[in-house]
């Protein structure tokens, strides 16, 4: 059965279409590339932050509040006795049609009532630091019209932790001025503040209100001010209490009559020489200029025609055609959008993520590195070494950084021992897509080292932490947690009050894990091929040494007979095996180990993949782990204080799945490997997006596991490692274009139905089109290959001599033909 679907997918202008203001939950787009964002949902809810999503927190928004999705970018109008709101919400009236078009970069709410049609557009144009909103009017009705139109903002007082709990203080601190269409949100700007924000219009008002009560009245939300209701605003002054920016315009529309307005809500830094225009008067240039490039609506249409470009662009560097429309939509446009925003925002600002919690991941970061780097290398570059800045001299790392001082969160500290190698994997990818080998000599300081280091130092201290970390079978001792935070072997809790995550007792000398074993091996050979490429060789052999004696501690202490197991405890008990009666088969170490290449020619690989099918995969998804933890055990920590099937208690966590696919691509079968990516991947979820009820468009942390009440229902979208991984796995290893030292490689791993696949990729300034013909019907077969018409053996093409453009025509043949 076709359950109700809220909208749908509109390729053509790379737009998501929402259909209904009442989403099962609020269904959100990200606005800005690069160091101003916001977060709008399909009814304009949503705030937007300069950098970082504590400190410099523009607009308020409650989370989790009732009704949800509460503070956004408001526009009430009202004509007669019908008030309503352009977005959909908060104002319940229902709208005569309603349309939200979630697209890269903005989102455009389009509705009608009262035969009055509204568009509104809200985008961030590229490097500023503002978000602008064009409201298009209509009159579509055969008589004049005359509208009160109030717009409403809810200022956030700057740091969004203090501005949520602090009221003692912040309650008096708020203070603004009006300067004719202007409202300007000055509060602390008078003590240690550098910086302003305000609300503009192109045109001359009516009327205004900045404090919030004065506008909505008495004990009112906002779904009815007061204001609006009356048709007329106060011209309030806020001291204090809570400031707001309502912009009240009355306009006449003529039967048949359109008008555009443009709201700009924008953000000022001033160097503090500059700071004041006169005493207590705040400098308005840089807002009067900002103002001044969006005060038409050419100028607007011009900006959003270069946002457009800049993500045609972007996308243009990677562009799949395969048979499969969803196949095609997701990675060409979804994926990639989503790529970009995980690397923005790691995991700090979401629906899910209040933006005053994390920085960013050092295992998160390092990870989305490997999604985005196609895109724009640059930033990747700049972001790895951020992350190795946070680095410490014993090759551990700080679990999370600031985005604003870019230092390292003492509070949560490390010791989460699979962090450091991510680096590896973030840089070796960085140099295969680049070339760029330069970034290994780049200097970087330890965070607690001065010295003349450089991140190639980094990497070898990364790798030798796990050879300093090793527990009694000569696996890596797990620390706090591994890639799976709530598997907390050393914590033993049985205090509420404790975190899980930076809890830690004992000398963590014993407890164990597999899914870092796998990775040191796979991520090793990885510093080993580096090594050798920049001529280390006594290095790389004593890497290799290592990494030999990881394979054989696998080897004999990491099998379980079917699978590979997940863990040693503290107390040396297995964890992930046959013998115990919950949690007997975890996922990490089957991608991990498999991976690695450990069992591929022994056939344990085959047996390990095989057991996930038979115990982990279910209609959703492949599950963390099973049976799930029916109890709390204060041995396993967090994992076993979720209900069974959420989250890491035998949830389907997306983000291990693509590694599980990429491991079946090792062995073959493609026809696997596509299975399990169109279980998770949105853009075949269509169907069930009711249940799903998070975006339809982009991946979500977690979609609940068959344990629980609700499989298949999803949680915590957009920022998740599953983007990224999905992403890589489905373009590196099922549509096989995978970039190496000397050039990309051409290694498909493609459903067996698919008679041809191809491809158009941007790398290293040359662009490739390649067309894969798979005339036998095959997964994977001998490559083929012709450039130019010119047949080139193997399956990479070698960067060093096609350069520019070229045609690469590769056919997938049986091995006796190859
Ligand atoms: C969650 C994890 C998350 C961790 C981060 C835990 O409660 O279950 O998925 O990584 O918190 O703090
Ligand atoms: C979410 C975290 O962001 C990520 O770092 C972690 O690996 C997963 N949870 C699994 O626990």
């Amino acid at each position: 059965m076709t359950e109700q679907a809220y909208g749908y997918f509109d390729d053509q202008r790379k737009e998501y279409v929402i259909t209904s203001p009442f989403t099962p939950s609020p269904w959100i787009n990200y606005l800005g590339n690069d160091g101003f964002y916001g977060l709008i949902s399909n009814t304009a809810g949503g705030y937007c932050f300069y950098r970082d999503p504590k400190f410099r927190r523009l607009l308020r928004y409650r989370y989790n509040n009732v009704p949800v999705d509460c503070g956004g970018r408001y526009f009430y109008l009202k004509c007669d006795d019908e008030i309503w709101s352009v977005s959909g919400r908060p104002v319940p009236t229902e709208l005569d049609h309603y349309e939200c078009r979630h697209g890269l970069g903005y989102s455009r709410f389009i509705a009608s009532k009262a035969q009055i049609r509204t568009e509104l557009t809200c985008f961030i144009p590229l490097g500023q630091t503002a978000e602008v909103y064009r409201l298009h009017l209509s009159n579509q009705g055969e008589q004049d019209k005359t509208l009160n139109l109030f717009s409403l903002l809810e200022w956030c007082l700057w740091n969004a932790e203090d501005d949520g709990a602090n009221f003692q203080r912040n309650l008096s601190t708020g203070e603004v001025e009006v300067d004719g269409s202007v409202l300007y949100h000055k509060t602390e700007y008078r003590e240690r503040r550098n910086h302003y924000a305000f609300y503009g219009v192109n045109q001359p008002i009516q009327g205004f209100d900045t404090d919030r009560d004065s506008f909505l009245g008495p004990y009112r939300g906002f779904e009815r001010p007061l204001a609006v209701e009356k048709g007329q605003a106060g011209n309030s002054i806020a001291h204090g209490w809570s400031p707001i920016a309502s912009h009240h315009l009355e306009l006449t529309l003529a039967a048949g009559e359109s008008q555009t307005l443009v709201f700009v809500l924008g953000y000022v830094e001033l160097p503090v020489e500059y700071k004041w225009q006169a005493p207590g008067i705040i400098n308005k240039q840089p807002a009067k200029r900002m103002l001044a490039a969006f005060d038409s609506d050419e100028k607007v249409t011009a900006e959003l025609a270069k946002l457009t470009a800049y993500w045609q662009q972007l996308l243009g560097h990677f562009h799949i055609q395969s048979p499969d429309e969803r196949f095609n939509r997701s990675l060409n446009i979804w994926n990639q959008y989503q790529n970009m925003v995980t690397f923005n925002l790691s995991r700090s600002a979401s629906f899910y993520e209040s933006g005053i919690g994390r920085g960013m991941g050092f295992r998160d970061s390092n990870q989305d590195t490997i999604g985005f780097a196609h895109m724009v290398p640059e930033r990747v570059r700049e972001r790895i070494l951020d992350l190795s800045a946070t680095q410490k001299k014993d090759g551990s790392a700080y679990h999370q950084y600031q985005p604003l001082t870019k230092k390292g969160n003492a509070n949560i500290g490390g010791n989460f021992n699979d962090d450091p190698m991510w680096m590896v994997l973030s840089t070796a990818n960085y140099i295969k897509e680049t070339g760029d080998f330069s970034i290994l000599d780049a200097r970087v300081n330890f965070d607690d080292e001065e010295g003349d280091f450089d991140h190639f130092e980094h990497l070898k201290r990364a790798f030798s932490h796990v050879v300093n970390h090793l527990g009694p079978h000569g696996l890596p001792l797990i620390g706090r947690a591994d890639w799976n935070d709530c598997l907390n072997l050393n914590c033993f809790s049985e205090d509420p009050n404790e975190s899980y995550q930076t809890t830690e007792r004992g000398d963590a000398k014993v407890a164990e894990s597999l899914m870092i074993a796998g990775q040191f091996v796979l991520y090793g050979q990885e510093f080993v091929q580096l090594c050798k490429l920049t001529e280390r060789h006594k290095l790389a052999d004593w890497a290799q040494q290592h990494i030999d004696l990881m394979v054989g501690a696998i080897d004999q202490h990491g099998w379980d007979g079917q699978w590979f197991l997940r863990a040693y405890d503290a107390r040396g008990q297995k964890i992930g095996s046959q013998e115990n009666q919950q949690g007997k088969i975890f996922i990490e170490s089957q991608g991990f180990c498999v991976m690695a290449g450990i069992g591929l020619q022994d056939g344990r690989a085959r047996l390990a993949l095989d057991a996930v099918n038979q115990h982990l995969a279910c209609e959703f998804g492949i599950m963390l782990q099973q049976p799930a933890y029916s109890d709390y055990d204060k041995y396993k920590g967090e994992i076993s204080s979720y209900p069974p099937g959420y989250k890491e208690n035998a949830g389907i966590f997306c983000h291990n799945n693509p590694w599980i696919i990429i491991a079946e691509t090792l062995l073959g079968r493609g026809d696997q490997a596509y299975d399990y990516f169109s279980r998770i991947s949105p853009a075949y979820l269509q169907d069930v997006q009711q249940l799903h009820k998070t975006e339809p468009y982009v991946y979500s942390q977690m979609i609940a596991g068959r344990d629980a009440a609700t499989p298949g229902q999803a949680k915590n979208s957009w920022l998740s490692g599953t983007a990224a991984w999905c992403f890589y796995a489905a373009s590196q290893y099922i549509a096989g274009i995978r970039p190496d030292y000397q050039g990309l490689r051409i290694m498909p791993c493609l459903p067996s139905h698919w008679p041809s696949l191809s491809v158009t990729r941007q790398f290293r300034g040359a662009v490739y089109q390649i067309d894969i013909a798979n005339p036998h019907g095959l997964s994977q077969g001998v490559v083929d290959m012709q450039i130019d018409g010119e047949p080139v053996p193997g399956d990479l093409i070698p960067y060093a001599r096609y350069r520019g453009q070229h045609k690469v025509q590769v056919r997938l043949l049986p091995p006796e033909q190859g």
